[in-house]
């Protein structure tokens, strides 16, 4: 019983972060990872895995159905509770700076059972993530593609299956399958099999892009703003917070349930930790990579908030598009495709970056004997985990050619404040087990912001609705199961 709460030793996690040939990395005879990621590089990894569905998609619903112009302070209240996770991955990522993120810092704090689950865990964040935002990319692309004239017939792109959450029951769309989201993560994958230097270049020139679109919307819409749009039928006297119409609607309970909602939006800064063995300079530049990206997102999507609210009445921004929309109300039509143009790149990245996350910590957990050692294989030219690399994105590609978006992109968000909840304890744990280890970064007043990143993530995570709890559950259930049944029997620690 006691090997389940084992933690792997601090001195084989600082080995390996050296890239030393330790335990399971010489085991299976594979290169290392290659050293190739600058600070630029990391922070536009991070700007590249988090701007995308959440801001260019979810933004006009959030603002429409919960917060009306107040969505800026929602995305104030869900930047500050990542901020909170976000000191405490900085200080371990820069203390234990492995591919296997939160899973490793489990390993190293709670033992091997809770890091297993919460690699298991890590899954809905990644895979499922990089799934949810590839539907929402095929969204996109066939709008944009019908806008110039190229139409995609829809039962080639949308899921063949519906899942109706009142009956409980599937049923045949009479859709085919939704190549464009299948063709996006055969892409990504294809990227990140070659090289995580060329992977990197791409990012860099996708976040240029889509940055350069948002910031443009900002500054364009910022001479449209006018709070006489804040007034709406259910907000006469046109108030930023406007009042309340029934629990969760507008008022301060509307703000809280909005930055629920536009939670997703910030996911994408904890995977920049995934990359650590691939920083040239970890220690350094992982707190700051982690830290930067999430600040410089926070202040983009608050403006962004308050000039999209502030531009057109947000009872008109229950569009899948709401940006677009924007763009379109204040005349400047023929911006339209481009910022469409740049919400494909900007999706597009997400992918990337979370493909990438997910391969890392697979690759991690293969290393440590918990998956087969076939998917701790490293290609001899690229220097990536190319296996795990394929096989993840053979199964998110027929995921996303197959599922619905509803159903799995409840999923990620549970799975990321999981995650989070995990890290924002460790590093509090770590400090406690650990005082002695050196820390490039330490997380201020950890004692205060660790419990508080758990209990704000915790209170997100209470905020969704019942039936994700369930799946989480169930999900949690499978991988219970596989962990009692293989990966116990193969765990490196374990076995000494
Ligand atoms: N934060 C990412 C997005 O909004 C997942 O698409």
């Amino acid at each position: 019983m006691s090997d389940l709460f084992a933690c792997k030793p601090i001195a084989v996690l600082e080995a390996e972060a050296a890239n030393l040939e330790v335990q399971g990395i010489v085991a299976h005879g594979s290169p290392p990872l290659k050293r190739t990621l600058n600070l630029t590089s990391l922070i536009a990894l991070g700007i590249g895995g988090i701007i995308g569905a959440g801001i260019f998609v979810l933004t006009g619903h959030a603002a429409a159905e919960y917060a009306g112009p107040a969505i800026a302070l929602s995305f104030v209240l869900s930047g500050f509770a990542c901020a909170l996770a976000g000191l405490c991955y900085a200080e371990l990522a820069s203390t234990v700076p492995v591919a296997g993120s939160a899973y490793t810092y489990a390993y190293a704090t709670m033992g091997e059972f809770i890091a297993w689950m919460i690699g298991w865990d890590l899954i809905l964040e990644y895979a499922l993530g990089s799934t949810t935002v590839a539907i929402g990319w095929s969204g996109y692309v066939t709008s944009f593609l019908n806008d110039i004239g190229l139409r995609i017939p829809s039962s080639y792109a949308s899921a063949p299956f519906a899942f109706d959450p009142a009956s409980g029951l599937w049923t045949h769309t009479g859709a085919i399958f939704n190549f464009p989201a299948a063709f996006v993560i055969g892409l990504m994958s294809t990227l990140l099999v070659i090289g995580i230097r060329d992977s990197a270049s791409v990012n860099n020139v996708i976040v240029a892009i889509k940055l350069t679109i948002i910031i443009l919307f900002i500054i364009v819409g910022a001479f449209f703003f006018k709070t006489s749009n804040w007034v709406t039928v259910g907000n006469p006297h046109g108030a930023f917070i406007p009042p309340s119409a029934g629990p969760g609607h507008y008022g301060w309970g509307g703000v809280l349930r909005g930055a629920g909602v536009v939670f997703f939006s910030y996911i994408g800064f904890d995977a920049i930790s995934t990359a650590a063995q691939e920083a040239i300079n970890p220690q350094r530049d992982m707190p700051r990579s982690i830290l930067g990206s999430l600040f410089f997102c926070t202040i983009l999507y608050v403006l962004v908030g308050l000039v999209i609210t502030g531009i057109i009445p947000y009872d008109k921004l229950n569009v899948p598009d709401p940006i677009a929309v924007g763009v379109d109300h204040i005349g400047f039509g023929l911006f339209a495709p481009l910022v469409k143009f740049g919400a494909i790149l900007g999706l597009s990245s997400v992918v990337l970056v979370l493909l990438l996350a997910q391969s890392r910590i697979f690759y991690t957990m293969a290393k440590d004997g918990l998956l087969p050692p076939l998917a701790a294989r490293v290609h001899p030219k690229f220097r990536t985990p190319y296996i795990t690399t394929i096989a993840t994105g053979i199964v998110v590609a027929l995921l996303a050619g197959l599922a619905p978006i509803g159903l799995v992109g409840e999923l990620v968000s549970i799975g990321t404040l999981c995650a989070f909840v995990i890290v924002c304890l460790g590093v509090v744990v770590l400090r406690v087990r650990h005082p002695e280890i050196e820390r490039p970064f330490k997380t201020p007043v950890v004692f205060v912001v660790g419990p508080l990143g758990a209990l704000a993530s915790l209170f997100l995570m209470i905020g969704l609705p019942v039936d994700t709890w369930v799946r989480l559950g169930v999900w949690l259930v499978i991988g219970l199961a596989i962990y009692f049944l293989y990966s116990r029997k193969h765990s490196h620690l374990a076995k000494g």
